[in-house]
């Protein structure tokens, strides 16, 4: 089974991700190569995160890796927080507080359609290849469920009445925004 590394401090996505494709490659984790690194992301665009996390683990491993940057994006909010979805409510805050800055923010408000999107950037043999996943919903107004992490527990996805905090991981997975760039990924390697 191919090696990958995948380049993440968030042992939630480092799950999802193992769920998603840990029967056809064994995922590393930065642990597992010894790396103990912050990395850096100081990009104005999901893409440009994306991009800059998986080059950072490049350098410092020598190995091929793929990085994963998401955001929510809310329609009313004009696309926020987006980018900015880890410290929506201010550095160093939890997922907790971002939900409740939104909450905050969409009181009142009708249009609630929402939708997260990831951008993987892989990087293989020293080229990069981007891949985008998409998954639309609403956010509600209280909070449900407490499986999966960051907004899951707000965000239902169109066609389901479960939030994703409240879906077993293998439904989110299945047609989650991290899920679908992640199968893309995956199509791309094995061919
Ligand atoms: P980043 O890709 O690490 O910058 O993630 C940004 C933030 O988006 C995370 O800190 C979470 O709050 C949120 N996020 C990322 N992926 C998910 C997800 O699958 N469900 C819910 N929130 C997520």
């Amino acid at each position: 089974m191919p090696d990958l590394l995948f380049a993440t401090n968030n042992q939630h996505k480092l799950r999802e991700i193992r769920d998603i494709m840990g029967l056809q490659m064994r995922i590393l984790s930065l642990k597992d190569v010894n790396l103990d690194v912050e990395i850096p992301e100081t990009q104005e665009t999901i893409e440009g995160n994306a991009s800059q996390k998986a080059w950072f683990i490049r350098e410092q491993s020598g190995l091929n890796c793929f990085a994963d940057d998401t955001g929510l994006e809310i329609d009313a909010l004009d696309g926020r927080p987006g980018v900015y979805s880890a410290r929506y409510a201010g550095e160093g805050c939890s997922f907790d507080d971002n939900i409740t800055k939104i909450l905050l923010e969409l009181k009142g408000v009708e249009n609630r359609k929402a939708c997260f999107r990831t951008v993987i950037c892989l990087i293989l043999d020293g080229k990069e290849h981007l891949f985008e996943g998409r998954v639309d919903g609403t956010i509600i107004k209280e909070r449900k469920g407490i499986d999966g992490f960051g907004y899951d527990p707000v965000f239902l996805p169109d066609g389901f009445t479960q939030t994703f905090a409240e879906m077993p991981p293998y439904l989110k997975n299945g047609i989650s925004h991290r899920g679908r760039a992640a199968t893309k990924m995956l199509k791309r390697i094995t061919g």
